[in-house]
């Protein structure tokens, strides 16, 4: 069997023999004739779903699909116009009026909001940190949908997904999860037999802070159609020259996540000892009480591009260094070439309640930063300066 990082070069499978292609070409069209003129038959695509319209099925989109479906050890997967757009397509796909979903209380704020906003619909959303016992409690009290990220944002908590995704197979639950900051790299959650696998594809699967993307990798073949015609109904399908774009990107992840994480590591060790940082929280400290758990869960010794740390002080001081870095930019996403800072309190964290935020220890002193590519001198020195300033 290949390693990943051979898959994440070769594992879209286009070859075309013939003209000695081997890269992957855009398909730039809305329409396909339809159907065969000479055979009177429809034209599918490899798995047997009608060319027919670019918002159905897309053959680069489709190149991309199976790319990330090698990855995630999955059977097939659908590719999305952003990871939010998969998100919404998997929720719609499962629920109905009178059903439950359970979402941490700990998650992308956007996923959490959307799951409380199907109270629209008739589901309820319940709440759970999916670092402890309360999530396993939760799921044992009756739900209809999860969901779970593998580690969490913006504490930087390693969940154990294995022990989650087993509870949830053994109760029947289909479990979504979040591999987005993980990769396929650290971890697959279908091989535990979570429902699905998702990604923002916006992070480290595209990785230069260029594109926005989604996917959903399903292990059962049987739960590809009903998400497909979710899809087609939703409109949410990724676009020709995003597809292309994300799968030159996922031919780097191994390098640049490898990369990436050493300079959190580099970053988190550098933090620690300074005298303006009050804590850091990355779980590749040797302190970090979710090491233990990474390492049994993960399966690489590697934990990521992301860490957070509180700063001596409070919001005053967070948006000083926040206004004083210069090559690292203050900016919301993560994954990316470019190392980018946030301030979780106004973004991931937004639409927390303040008692919610003290309960997960999101302080008013809390920053998150996302490592990329930059040399990690350079990313010490400017971070270095900014805390003297405040
Ligand atoms: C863990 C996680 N999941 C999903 C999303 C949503 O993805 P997108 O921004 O591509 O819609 C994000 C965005 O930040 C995220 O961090």
């Amino acid at each position: 069997m290949p390693k990943i990082s051979t898959d994440a070069v070769h594992g879209h499978g286009y070859y075309d023999e013939e003209r000695g292609v081997f890269k992957v070409p855009i398909y730039p069209t809305a329409v396909y004739e339809h159907p065969d003129r000479r055979s009177g038959r429809p034209k599918t695509s490899d798995r047997g779903m009608e060319l027919k319209y670019s918002r159905e099925e897309n053959l680069t989109a489709r190149a991309l699909e199976k790319l990330v479906a090698k990855l995630e050890k999955g059977v097939d997967s659908l590719a999305f116009n952003s990871g939010m757009a998969a998100i919404s397509t998997a929720y719609i796909s499962r629920l109905k009026p009178g059903d439950r979903i359970l979402v941490p209380k700990e998650c992308y704020g956007t996923t959490q909001q959307l799951a409380q906003d199907l109270s629209k619909f008739g589901v309820e959303c319940v709440l759970a940190r999916s670092d402890t016992e309360e999530f396993l409690e939760k799921l044992e009290s009756g739900v209809s949908l999860a969901l779970i990220e593998t580690i969490t944002n913006p504490m930087v908590r390693v969940v154990d997904a294995k022990e989650l995704a087993r509870r949830c197979s053994e109760l029947g639950i289909p479990l979504i999860v979040d591999n987005t900051f993980a990769t396929p790299i650290l971890y697959n959650p279908l091989e535990d037999g979570a429902w699905v696998a998702l990604h923002s594809m916006t992070k480290y699967l595209s990785g230069h802070n260029d594109v926005v993307g989604g996917v959903i990798v399903v292990g059962d073949g049987d739960d590809l159609g009903e998400l497909w015609e979710w899809r087609r109904k939703l409109g949410t399908i990724i676009s020709p020259f995003d597809a292309f774009l994300i799968i030159r990107g996922i031919s780097t992840l191994k390098p640049r996540f490898e990369a990436q994480s050493r300079n959190a590591l580099a970053i988190a060790e550098f933090l620690s000892d300074h005298p303006k940082v009050r804590a850091v929280y990355y779980p590749g400290l040797p302190d970090s009480p979710y090491k233990s758990r990474a390492d049994r869960i993960f399966k690489e010794r590697l934990y990521g591009g992301v860490l957070s740390f509180e700063v001596r002080g409070d919001q005053k001081e967070a948006l000083k260094l926040l206004s004083e870095v210069r090559i690292i930019k203050p900016s919301p996403s993560l994954g990316g070439t470019e190392t980018l800072i946030t301030y979780p309190i106004w973004s991931a964290a937004k639409s927390m309640p303040r008692e919610l935020l003290g309960e997960l220890g999101i302080t008013e002193g809390l920053l998150r930063l996302s490592l990329g590519l930059e040399d990690v001198e350079d990313l010490k020195e400017d971070l270095d300066r900014a805390l003297s300033s405040i």
